[in-house]
């Protein structure tokens, strides 16, 4: 019983010829037409999988003779193997046909709905509808008038009964590059055909929405499981979705939502044709080739350059070419070369000697690719991208796409490496999911107009879709824009995956090569690198409950780890190399500020030009540790006194016991005792405490007036340096 009222309900009674005869999603047929299995064509397909169509294509690995659509007329040859096609069907009195485009159409809803809304057309035949008048203008005037709605057809899709299509596409006999809608408009404007087949148009997007013209009419309305587009001028949910004209992008960015692509985890979304690579043993890996664009100076470069030896994939499998535009890294790469060259099998570096221009390099590169039938993926990534996750190939290959970039951002920022939409010009336009994409709050993978710096490509749509065009020259364009736009006309589309976290962007902008350490000044730019790299690696520790690493050697003396052994060691040299240790000039500002003179051996901050960064590092560093310590006090972190002082016997080898011009101080020891001096050390008098084995990029913390008076004890041997700073005077 319950069965026999369901088969009522999912039947639509539309009236036959006859008698009238429920019509069911069984007798139901979408008829379609490729040439080419194209991204957009698999996207057509799932979305009618999904909703359990049944789909007929037409013209699948034959050749294309109707002409280029999108510039011109053309698409006569559909209309030949459609009225082919139809000689099947022509008498079937209770078939449905729903004929449409695939490369640029998305359905949105099952049978049952589109079949429902044909029916409350009471027609026989239902054509799409658009604003436009094409391809013949003057036909314009010829068109029954509408009250409300588009005018003009479209022939990127239509519905009816199949008696009727075979009589109207039984006209046909011109030839595969004349126009299709040229044809269909003809018939429709004829009164007499448009009587007998009893056609009439969807001007309002019940069934077919063209997007020419309309897109501002189109909205997403974000339901619990689903998205749906809707037309807001007509207030309708239209099934059939058509990007036609230049709307592509357009219909691309609907496509991440509609139907159901958009998800929240890893593991679902676009699943059903993910590539698994669990099983595959080693050796049978896909090939891929990595190429590395160092095209400008670029901080932490030798972490970039470690990363590569780092990947979580077979090495055999993979090929690397790096091309190295800047001579300050020559020596990075010879370092990288000479530890890691046994890890690549086949490496090509291309050096600045070379001068080759940066386009011909990319060219070069995604060439080998091309040409060699064993190349399966094209990675190719520049130098400001810091790629932290190790499974990143294994991630991106597994997606199965053509084109598919990990979505990365620098730090913080908005800054990413992806566009959501284009402005007319083909510049970046911010689309209205930006923010949400690269902040993470919507999740999966996002058909984009553009995408840069890292990238990975199927060897096989190179040596396809991709085979014949320039990827990367063009006279006065940047290479990132010749290569999008190339892909995007290729009708390849190009994906960028938010489903796992791969890493950031790294900033260029204000890198300074002539310094000697120049990463050490990089703490605005790029701070999770700055930290990585100079913050000791146990400083987290400080934080943490319970069991602590923060040692109280002496009464309210806190001991705690904080520079890395790499800190330690540039800065000693950044300070060496400057060389201008002075135990005069600075004495006379403590003196002006109303404190002893207690000369030492040392460099400031701001003769190097660290002042803001130093600052930057103690507000982001200590302040946090001084809360913990000292609860109840919120530092300023201002500080004119940070300083590198040196202790050596023949120099100045202790400091008599004073105050600090300071409420607390740091006191961080930069080397080893027992390997770079003998001797040194802290004593606080009033306690009679002494801490005699400083630990590299330890610091020491005390409060500076008052209670701890204290004393440098000499150094016997070597040269012992401590980077000092008075926080708050
Ligand atoms: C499609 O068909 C499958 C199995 O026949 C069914 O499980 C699924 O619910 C159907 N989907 C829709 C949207 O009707
Ligand atoms: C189309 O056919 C229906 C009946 O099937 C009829 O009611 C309607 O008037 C026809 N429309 C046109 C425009 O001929
Ligand atoms: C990968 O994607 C292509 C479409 O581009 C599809 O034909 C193929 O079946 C997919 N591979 C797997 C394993 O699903
Ligand atoms: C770059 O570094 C050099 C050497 O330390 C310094 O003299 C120069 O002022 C710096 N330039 C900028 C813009 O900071
Ligand atoms: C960090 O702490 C661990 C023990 O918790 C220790 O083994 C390691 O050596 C420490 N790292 C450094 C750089 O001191």
């Amino acid at each position: 019983m319950a069965a026999q009222l369901l088969l009522v309900v999912c039947a639509v009674w539309l009236s036959s010829s006859s008698t009238a005869q429920p019509v069911t999603p069984e007798d139901l047929l979408v008829i379609t037409a490729a040439t080419e299995e194209t991204d957009g064509f698999n996207r057509f397909m799932r979305t009618a999988k999904e909703f359990n169509y049944t789909i007929k294509v037409l013209g699948l690995g034959e050749d294309w003779r109707g002409g280029d659509v999108a510039k011109t007329v053309g698409g006569g040859q559909k209309v030949r193997w459609l009225k082919n096609e139809m000689q099947k069907h022509k008498d079937k009195h209770n078939t449905v046909i729903l004929f449409v485009d695939s490369y640029d159409v998305i359905l949105t809803s099952g049978p049952e709905e589109l079949l429902l809304k044909f029916s409350r057309f009471k027609h026989r035949v239902v054509f799409s509808a658009e604003g436009f008048c094409w391809p013949d203008q003057r036909l314009a005037p010829k068109y029954p008038p509408v009250h409300s709605g588009k005018r003009y057809l479209n022939s990127g899709g239509f519905i009816g009964f199949a008696p009727e299509i075979f009589a109207v596409v039984e006209q046909w006999n011109h030839r595969d590059h004349d126009d299709d809608q040229l044809f269909y408009t003809r018939i429709y404007l004829d009164q007499e055909q448009r009587t007998k087949f009893n056609m009439t148009l969807d001007h309002k997007s019940r069934i077919f929405q063209n997007l020419n013209g309309a897109i501002e009419e189109v909205v997403l309305k974000f339901e619990k499981s689903r998205v749906r587009a809707r037309n807001v001028a007509y207030d309708t949910l239209p099934v059939v979705i058509h990007g036609n004209g230049p709307t592509k992008l357009q219909l691309n960015y609907l496509g991440n939502y509609v139907p159901t692509a958009w998800t929240y985890e890893r593991g679902c979304g676009i699943c059903d044709d993910l590539l698994y690579l669990n099983d595959i043993p080693d050796e049978e890996m896909p090939l891929v080739h990595i190429a590395v664009f160092i095209e400008q100076p670029t901080p932490f470069l030798e972490e970039f350059l470690e990363r590569l030896t780092t990947l979580n994939y077979p090495h055999t499998r993979l090929r690397l070419f790096i091309h190295n535009n800047v001579v300050y890294h020559e020596k990075h790469i010879e370092l990288f070369w000479s530890r890691h060259r046994s890890l690549f099998l086949d490496a090509r570096i291309v050096g600045p000697e070379e001068n080759l221009r940066h386009d011909r390099a990319r060219t070069m590169a995604v060439e080998a690719c091309k040409s060699s039938i064993t190349c399966d993926y094209y990675f190719s990534i520049d130098s400001d991208v810091a790629l932290t996750n190790r499974d990143i190939l294994r991630i991106l290959i597994e997606e199965n796409k053509s084109v598919i970039a990990p979505m990365l951002s620098r730090h913080g920022k908005l800054w990413s490496n992806f566009w959501g939409a284009l402005s007319p010009e083909g510049f970046y336009s911010r689309s209205e999911d930006y923010i949400d994409i690269v902040q993470a709050k919507r999740v999966g993978l996002w058909n984009v107009p553009y995408v840069t710096q890292v990238y990975l490509i199927r060897g096989d749509i190179l040596r396809t879709r991709l085979a014949h065009i320039s990827l990367y020259e063009q006279e006065e364009i940047d290479p990132d824009m010749v290569f999008c736009r190339a892909v995007r006309d290729q009708g390849v589309f190009m994906f960028v995956s938010n489903r796992d976290e791969f890493g950031r962007l790294i900033s260029t902008k204000n890198y300074n090569i002539s310094r000697l350490y120049p990463d050490i000044w990089q703490i605005f730019d790029n701070p999770m690198d700055w930290r990585e790299k100079y913050v000791h690696e146990n400083y987290s520790q400080i934080f943490e409950e319970g069991e602590t690493v923060v040692e109280q050697p002496c009464p309210d003396v806190y001991w705690f780890p904080i520079f890395s052994e790499r800190m330690c060691d540039e800065l000693v040299q950044t300070m060496e190399d400057f060389g201008m240790w002075s135990s005069g000039r600075h004495n006379d500002d403590r003196l002006a500020g109303g404190y002893e003179n207690v000369p030492t051996v040392d460099i400031h901050m701001n003769q190097i030009q660290y002042e803001e960064e130093w600052l930057k590092f103690l507000k982001d560093y200590i302040v946090p540790v001084t809360e913990k310590l000292y609860p109840g006090y919120y530092p300023k972190a201002k500080a004119v006194m940070n300083f590198v002082v040196r202790y050596r016997p023949d120099e100045q080898p202790s400091l008599r016991p004073h105050h600090d011009s300071s409420t607390f101080t740091i006191n961080i020891a930069l080397n080893s005792k027992g390997k770079d001096y003998q001797g040194g050390g802290c004593r606080f008098l009033r306690y009679d405490c002494k801490i005699e084995a400083p630990r590299k990029g330890w610091s020491l913390m005390h409060p500076g007036r008052l209670t701890h008076y204290h004393e440098g004890l000499p150094t016997t041997e070597g040269t012992r340096y401590i980077m000092v700073s008075f926080v708050d005077p």
